[in-house]
This record gives structure tokens, C-alpha cells and sequence, in this order.
């Protein structure tokens, strides 16, 4: 018989959960709030997962602004946007607005990446990816970067140990081709790991602003956990950096 997937802890209505109006609009699956401790699989970057919790659209669609302010280097049709701890999707289906010539997701949660996987089907089966789309059920520190200009996209995914893992396994590749990475990140909490970073520069550093309908509705999602463990803002402190060879 098969064995039926885990229930995560933060994604049930007993739980507190409630539904992002993206997900109420779209038909997709990619509200809820799981805390760290509950994401732990045995896997040994487990211990330094932050939390699942979806990026608010405002938020995503004003880094995307940013970043093209910043002159990229390629055309966005060129670029390959990588969302590093993808959960279940839904910085993915929001990049998929864009043209970028693909837009990947890498997750290590298999059940996020199983739902995720749904989302971006539903997506392509509504016509709404412009861009083709996939979910890596993965640690983001075995990642490797694909050929071409790439943009990574974090939406403070895991700790510090992690994301200098992440830095020292592209650098090789980097180095080697001559490749183009931009990273935009959203909660920037490890900002001085890039900031120090001898190729980093950095780009942009300030507080993105949520609209009012995305202040609204993470408030109401946040005050009704039951550890009342994370506080609803109206910004995220936000970074963009560029790769120097
Ligand atoms: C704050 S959520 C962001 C979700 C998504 N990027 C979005 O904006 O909608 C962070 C995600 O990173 C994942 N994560 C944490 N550590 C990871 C790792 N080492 N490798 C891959 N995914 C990881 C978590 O499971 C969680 O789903």
C-alpha cells in the first residue's frame, strides 16, 4: 500500500491556517506557516531552515522592479531565476509572469516540493507561465547553477552556515565560465555574509513595501498562529547583490 504523505504542522485549519486571497484567487496551494523545527526531515541542513512562508506577490514583483532597474546584463529572457528553499512555489509561479528564459525551484522539504510541483502544473494548465518552470527536490547547497545568466532569489530561506555553503559550491562554477549571477534577497537577516563576500557587490539595499492588500492579509495570517511566533510587517528589508568575476 502506498504510504501517505506527513501532514506538515502549519499547513491544516487546526493549525491556524489560513488562505493567502492568492491562493483564494488562483486556485493554488502555497498558504500556511511552518516553523523551522517542523521542517526537519533528518537531513543535515534541517537545523538551519527558518521557516515555510510564502513571499507576499507585492513584495516579490518589487524586488523584480528593482532588479531591472539595476541593469542587468542580458536581457530577462536570458536569465534563469533560481528560487533557493522554494517551498511551495509561489515566488516560482509569480516569476513565471515574466519571460525569463526558466524558472527553477529548489526545495528540500519533499512535501513542499510535491505540492509545489501541483501549483506550477495548475499554473501551466491556466496559461499563465510565460516561462518554463520546475521544482528540485533538494538541499540548496548541492545545487549547481545552470549554464547562462542566472538570478537567484531568497526569500531568507536558511542561516548563515548554509548560504556561505551555497557561496563556496558557485564560486567554483563562477569562476570557470564566466557566468552572471545576480541574487536578490527578501529579509536580508544574513545581509553581512554578502556584504562581506569578496565577488559581491552590492546593488541595493532598502525596505520593500507590501501593499496594503498583501499588510492585510499576512496580518490576519499571522495573528492567527497559535504560538504567535512571527510578527506581520508593512516592508521587508531587502538586498540585491551582483556576482564580480
Ligand atoms: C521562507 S520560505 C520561502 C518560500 C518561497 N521562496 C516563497 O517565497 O514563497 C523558505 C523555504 O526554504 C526551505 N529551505 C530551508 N533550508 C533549505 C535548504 N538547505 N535547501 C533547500 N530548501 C531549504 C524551507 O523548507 C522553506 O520552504
Amino acid at each position: 500500500m502506498k504510504k501517505k504523505p506527513r501532514m506538515l504542522k502549519g499547513l491544516a485549519v487546526k493549525d491556524g491556517l489560513v488562505r493567502h486571497p492568492f491562493d483564494v484567487e488562483f486556485g493554488v496551494r502555497t498558504s500556511g506557516l511552518v516553523a523551522g523545527r517542523h521542517l526537519s526531515e533528518g537531513h543535515r541542513h534541517s537545523r538551519h531552515a527558518t521557516a515555510y512562508y510564502a513571499v507576499a506577490p507585492s513584495i516579490f514583483r518589487g524586488m523584480i522592479v528593482r532588479w531591472r532597474r539595476c541593469r542587468p546584463v542580458a536581457p530577462i529572457d536570458e536569465f534563469t531565476l533560481i528560487d533557493l528553499g522554494a517551498g511551495m512555489g509561489r515566488a516560482l509561479l509569480l516569476a513565471a509572469e515574466y519571460p525569463f528564459r526558466a524558472v527553477v525551484g529548489v526545495e528540500f522539504h519533499p512535501t513542499l516540493a510535491r505540492i509545489g510541483r501541483r501549483n506550477l502544473a495548475l499554473w501551466r494548465a491556466a496559461g499563465r507561465a510565460q516561462a518554463p518552470m520546475r521544482m528540485i527536490c533538494r538541499d540548496a547547497a548541492e545545487y549547481e547553477l545552470p549554464p547562462g545568466p542566472c538570478v537567484a532569489f531568497l526569500f531568507n530561506p536558511f542561516g548563515g552556515t548554509v548560504l556561505r555553503r551555497v557561496l563556496r559550491n558557485w564560486a567554483s562554477g563562477l569562476a570557470r565560465c564566466n557566468a552572471q549571477l545576480d541574487i536578490l534577497y527578501v529579509n536580508n537577516v544574513q545581509e553581512s555574509i554578502l556584504e562581506r563576500h569578496p565577488r559581491l557587490v552590492r546593488l541595493f539595499k532598502g525596505q520593500v513595501r507590501r501593499s496594503q492588500a498583501d499588510t492585510l492579509a499576512d496580518r490576519k495570517i499571522l495573528t492567527s498562529q497559535p504560538d504567535g511566533e512571527y510578527a506581520a510587517m508593512a516592508w521587508e528589508d531587502c538586498s540585491i547583490y551582483r556576482w564580480t568575476g
